[in-house]
């Protein structure tokens, strides 16, 4: 039987504030040491859930996509209030066979062409952001770069409209995480139905005229013999914007906060004495964007030796993983130079990020201008904690930039969002 009744397990993982009022990394070394599988009982109507914290078994539970899956849904919220409406047709809530037919549909629409051409986007738009914001004084990180780069990037792969582009953001902030304590499910199941209602018009327009995008991809192709109904167009471009926008922002905004806090980190980083390659996997790991996923078991299966049953929901803590002593030296030291680093920030298995190939190139790209425009990166107050049971991160962050030389006239950073 687990030790549920100790106080150390009473942190309520239901609770949007359960981790900006109490230190993760504390509470997941405990229970990493004491109960590294162990079941949470429901309470009311409310059921029970497992919770998986050590890096091995999380990644085995990742790997094992028979015994455990994900048309019921992959966020913890929305297994307890019920299952997923996009089950079984959006991309990241589907199983075996379905799963990989989609995923080769979504894959083909990134084709190595679309991807280099979204990177370079990605530079140079990056480059500007930053070069406009080097100027010594205090601006906010989150509104003047980090928001204008993901979404832009994740829009220039859909061919959204520039003029779209702001609402998408807004409703996808609503529909994600809260800025403040008080989470609106009311509200954020309204911004979710904006953007597929958004994105299924559009849908309908690229079927009747394509173009070179990636939904004028999805809306043509053939998904196991047969065109992807509409909505299921607009679902899967949603998961693009889903997966694609809030993770790397707080990444973004996480690497620029540890940075600030770490000078010999950046010191390093700015005169090259780390690589860029092993410098976003160390920001990918220390920000871990995305606390846990989840999965239903549709069999009995043991995890790390316990015995999980047919039906039961099993959540698989990233965040405790990627802390995991046993697999990372010294993990609470951020080190941009680590090797190897096997986080699972990207997930494992046959869900494993789509997008991890431009999550990658927008942290890339940030850390090179950084490199490139600023000499010193400075905290001028408290960041503004993300409310939410899924992601971790802030949606604030005022800081300045030294610039690393004079600064050059940069013209209009960005438009569009
Ligand atoms: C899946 C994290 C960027 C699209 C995932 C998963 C993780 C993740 C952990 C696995 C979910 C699971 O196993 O249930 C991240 C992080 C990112 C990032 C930390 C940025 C730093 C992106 C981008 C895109 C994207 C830029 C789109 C362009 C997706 C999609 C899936 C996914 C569509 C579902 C894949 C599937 O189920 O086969 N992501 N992601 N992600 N991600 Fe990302």
């Amino acid at each position: 039987m687990d030790s549920t009744s100790e106080a150390w397990l009473d942190l309520d993982l239901t609770d949007p504030a359960a981790f900006v009022d109490n230190d993760p990394h504390a509470y997941w070394r405990a229970v990493r040491a004491r109960a590294p599988v162990h079941w949470r009982p429901g309470v009311g109507r409310r059921p029970g859930f497992w919770v998986v914290a050590r890096h091995a078994d999380v990644r085995t539970a990742y790997a094992d996509n028979g015994s455990l899956i994900s048309s019921r849904g992959t966020v913890l919220d929305v297994l307890l209030r019920g299952e997923d409406s996009a089950g079984g047709r959006m991309l990241a809530v589907t199983d075996r066979p379905r799963h990989p037919a989609l995923r080769r549909v979504l894959g083909r629409a990134f084709s190595s062409r679309v991807l280099d051409e979204v990177a370079r986007a990605v530079r140079a738009r990056t480059d500007r952001l930053v070069a406009a914001v080097a100027h010594g004084a205090e601006f906010d990180f989150a509104a003047e770069v980090a928001d204008r780069i993901p979404m832009n990037t994740i829009c220039d792969l859909l061919s959204i409209p520039n003029g779209d582009r702001l609402a998408l953001l807004r409703w996808n902030k609503a529909a994600l995480s809260s800025d403040g304590p008080q989470v609106d499910p009311y509200g954020a199941v309204e911004a979710r139905n904006e953007i597929v209602r958004y994105l299924t018009e559009l849908a309908r327009a690229r079927r009747a005229r394509p173009g070179d995008d990636v939904i004028s991809a999805i809306a043509t192709a053939e998904v196991q013999g047969r065109r992807l109904p509409l909505e299921d167009v607009a679902l899967n471009c949603y998961s693009l914007v889903l997966g694609g926008d809030e993770s790397s922002r707080v990444s973004a905004i996480c690497a620029v906060k540890a940075l600030a806090e770490h000078p010999g980190q950046w010191r390093a980083l700015r005169d090259g004495e780390v690589g860029l390659d092993t410098a976003v996997e160390e920001v990918l790991r220390w920000a871990t964007p995305a606390m846990h996923f989840a999965r239903t078991a549709v069999r009995d299966v043991v995890i790390g030796g316990r015995q999980v049953r047919a039906g039961d929901v099993v959540t698989l803590w990233n965040t405790s993983a990627n802390d995991d002593e046993a697999v990372f030296d010294e993990p609470r030291r951020f080190n941009l130079g680590r090797t190897p680093n096997r986080h699972l920030s990207l997930g494992h298995g046959a869900h494993f990020c789509l997008g991890a190939f431009l999550g990658r190139a927008e942290l890339r790209a940030l850390l090179g201008a950084l490199r490139e425009s600023v000499a010193e990166v400075e905290l001028r107050g408290e960041p503004t904690p993300i409310h939410s049971t899924f992601l971790r991160g802030y949606s604030t962050l005022p800081a300045s930039f030294t610039p690393r030389r004079s600064p050059q006239p940069t013209g209009a950073a960005d438009s569009a969002v």
